[in-house]
């Protein structure tokens, strides 16, 4: 907390302020192991003021709205001034990097130190305690933590991870654990299993679990498409959100209910995008998708490059697959092989084909 405020002559070029040193809850850092990977990862924050959407990019630096947007499944026609209530929970995206065995945001978000600040109350009381004190301390090598310049840019050590989880790229989300809730509540409610929930937390037992602690919760990514040259690689969309690429011109969304495959059409925010036609298929644009009896086609994103948005044709067949072997013959012999019949579904990359701008 800041000191009574005295009325500072602002030609004074260092602000002294005494902080009340409260011991700190424990560090909130996430295990990353592979020391210099960067990835995409999203943390909670509670505003604890009424504030705007376009207030909360700009604390966190954020270069896009969209980003949030997508981030929280909102509509991308949500404007700037969109009231964010107090208490209420939005999801930050924001780039991370593995150092030294843990995660945090690659130099960003960056805060500017303003009269009367202190680094208890940057923590507490402006980024809600998604970092420490002591972490901002040491992100930013301040010596003395009572000693901070009114103009001083600090950066924000928000926690993330960029470890694959079980094998497979997952998406790192720091989730605020509410008052209330359960170990097995948060995996299910977003269907981790538990003991990985304990294992990357280091739970040992619900008394591990305090309510407003930031816990590393694994979002399964959809499965995209996009090839390894193109510059969104890999593309990693955590379910029940979008992402805006391709310079504006696509906008992927991750749908649990899709089972976790990846939809792409024309973003339509940019009307200098060109029409994103899949080549060598008529009248098939991005997002499209046609039916030939039980085949069907769709027209899916593959990535881009300065020059060009690349996608390709997904076959998906829910033909039935002919029976494997025919059932002993019986005496009702009446259609017994439609039972061993299954729904082979077959994804195929068909072709790619290449958009030229
Ligand atoms: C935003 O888009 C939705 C459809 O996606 C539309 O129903 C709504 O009216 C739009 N809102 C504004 C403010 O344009
Ligand atoms: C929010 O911004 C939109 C355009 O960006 C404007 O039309 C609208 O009046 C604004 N609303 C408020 C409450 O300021
Ligand atoms: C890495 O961590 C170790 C122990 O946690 C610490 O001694 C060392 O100074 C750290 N190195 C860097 C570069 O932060
Ligand atoms: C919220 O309001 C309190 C009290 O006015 C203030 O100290 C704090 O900086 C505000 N936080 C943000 C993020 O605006
Ligand atoms: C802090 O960052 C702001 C915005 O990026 C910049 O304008 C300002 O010059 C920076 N201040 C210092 C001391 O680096
Ligand atoms: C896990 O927690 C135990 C006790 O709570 C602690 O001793 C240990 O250092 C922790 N390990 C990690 C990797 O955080
Ligand atoms: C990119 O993918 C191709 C096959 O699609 C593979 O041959 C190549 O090794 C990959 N490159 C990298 C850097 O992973
Ligand atoms: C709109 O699309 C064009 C063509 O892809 C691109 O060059 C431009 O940067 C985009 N505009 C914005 C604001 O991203
Ligand atoms: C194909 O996609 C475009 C762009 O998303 C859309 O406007 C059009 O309705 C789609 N056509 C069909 C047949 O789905
Ligand atoms: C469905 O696709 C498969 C290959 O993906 C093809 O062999 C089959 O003929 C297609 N069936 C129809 C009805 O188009
Ligand atoms: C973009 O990708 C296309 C197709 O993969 C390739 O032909 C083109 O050379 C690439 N352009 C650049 C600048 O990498």
């Amino acid at each position: 907390m800041s000191s009574p405020k005295k009325l500072t002559p602002l030609s004074i070029p260092l602000l002294f302020i005494i902080t009340i040193t409260i011991t700190s809850t424990s560090a909130k850092t996430f295990r990353c192991t592979t020391s210099g990977a960067t990835c995409q990862s999203v943390v909670d924050y509670v505003s604890p003021n009424r504030t705007t959407l376009a207030a909360i990019q700009s604390l966190f630096t954020v270069t896009h709205l969209r980003s949030i947007l997508g981030a929280n499944n909102l509509p991308l026609n949500t404007t700037a001034n969109t009231t964010v209530a107090a208490q209420e929970k939005v999801r930050i995206p924001f780039p991370c990097i593995c150092r030294n065995g843990t995660g945090v945001s690659n130099g960003r978000p960056v805060y500017t130190v303003v009269p009367n600040d202190g680094l208890w109350h940057i923590a507490a009381e402006v980024f809600s305690n998604i970092v420490t004190s002591v972490e901002i301390q040491a992100a930013n090598y301040i010596p003395d933590p009572d000693l901070i310049k009114v103009g001083q840019n600090l950066t924000i050590p928000l926690p993330c991870s960029c470890d694959m989880v079980g094998g497979e790229a997952v998406v790192h989300y720091g989730h605020e654990v509410a008052a209330g809730s359960s170990i097995e509540g948060i995996a299910l409610q977003y269907n981790v299993p538990q003991e990985t929930l304990m294992q990357l937390n280091n739970l040992t037992g619900p008394q591990d679990l305090k309510a407003q602690d930031i816990i590393d919760v694994p979002l399964r990514a959809c499965s995209s498409k996009v090839s390894n040259n193109s510059l969104d690689y890999p593309l990693l969309i955590p379910s029940n959100a979008y992402v805006v690429t391709a310079n504006t011109c696509v906008k992927c969304k991750c749908d649990t209910a899709m089972n976790l495959m990846l939809q792409c059409e024309p973003a339509g925010i940019n009307s200098s995008c060109p029409l994103i036609q899949c080549h060598g298929s008529q009248n098939l644009l991005l997002g499209n998708t046609t039916s030939s009896g039980c085949n069907a086609t769709t027209c899916s994103y593959a990535g881009y490059n300065t020059t060009t948005i690349q996608t390709m044709l997904d076959s998906v067949s829910t033909c039935p697959a002919p029976p494997l072997a025919a059932a002993p013959p019986g005496p009702g012999s009446s259609a017994t092989t439609l039972n061993g019949w299954r729904v082979v579904i077959f994804i195929n990359a068909v072709m790619f084909c290449l958009l030229f701008v």
